[in-house]
């Protein structure tokens, strides 16, 4: 599931967004010698399985906490799934850069709003276009996925790498065999997810009956035949500062 070829013994780690706290987990358990930290505008629920003893959660807004929890910088920044929260990624990138060691890596998992069908085409029925034209009235990058990088390396990451995904909409029996084989899915995106981000990425541009009529559409596609949308993760590094300089009062010189 991680991208970033993190050391494995990274100290300070923090998940940005981290909604039900599943991923803080995860990384919890994955770097057992590591701090890890998942911030969320809301409260994140008990988790299943038990909290591990090294992670905790921070209430609060990312872009302006005060939290001294994290205070320290990180080793690891990571998020997925900013796409709807998200309404400054230059800002937001920074502020993960700032907050990141020398050394440090990020990581962003997230949407690039496109579908597709089986056969690979792009699909651009009406849901989908409602669904650019929410995202566009409430302010959100609709390809942020695909977007973060070049933003990464305009605020000074380097090493910046992107892999893209397609996932599939609807339920696990909708994957090709392979694909499940080969373990590229963490899941598919449940209908019942698909129909909540559109009622949440509809809302205030469309009224009601017309967001009920997007999502029966949304749904007839996705029942006539496999649906994927794209995905991508970006990963990056802080520079970190050489440890050898071979200039001396500005001029270079030679090592031997
Ligand atoms: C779609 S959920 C993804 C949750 C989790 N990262 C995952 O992949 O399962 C996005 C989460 O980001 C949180 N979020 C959005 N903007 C945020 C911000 N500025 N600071 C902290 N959390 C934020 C939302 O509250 C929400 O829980």
């Amino acid at each position: 599931m991680l991208h970033a070829p993190l050391n494995p013994s990274a100290y300070r780690v923090l998940d940005i967004g981290c909604g039900t706290g599943a991923v803080t987990a995860y990384l919890g358990r994955k770097y057992p010698g590591a701090e890890v930290y998942g911030i969320d505008l809301w409260t994140v629920p008990p988790l299943e399985g038990g909290q591990p003893d090294n992670v905790s959660f921070v209430q609060g807004n990312f872009m302006d906490t005060r939290d001294p929890r994290l205070g320290d910088r990180m080793d690891f920044c990571f998020s997925r799934l900013l796409v709807m929260g998200m309404r400054n990624w230059r800002g937001y990138v920074s502020k993960v850069h700032g907050l990141l060691k020398p050394g440090g890596w990020a990581e962003m998992q997230d949407a690039v709003l496109r579908f597709f069908g089986p056969d690979g085409v792009e699909m651009k029925t009406g849901w989908i276009g409602a669904l650019r034209d929410g995202a566009h009235a409430g302010g959100m990058d609709w390809n942020c996925g695909g977007n973060v990088a070049e933003v990464m390396r305009g605020v000074g990451f380097e090493g910046v790498r992107r892999w893209e995904y397609m996932i599939p909409l609807g339920t696990w029996d909708r994957i090709p065999e392979e694909a499940r084989q080969s373990g590229e899915f963490d899941g598919p995106v449940s209908p019942g997810a698909s129909k909540s981000l559109i009622g949440k990425m509809l809302k205030g541009t469309y009224d009601e009956d017309e967001i009920e009529e997007f999502k029966t559409q949304a749904r007839e596609d996705i029942e006539r035949q496999p649906v994927y949308i794209k995905f991508a993760v970006t990963v990056g590094r802080k520079s970190a500062p050489q440890m050898f300089s071979n200039t001396v009062k500005g001029r270079e010189c030679k090592l031997v």
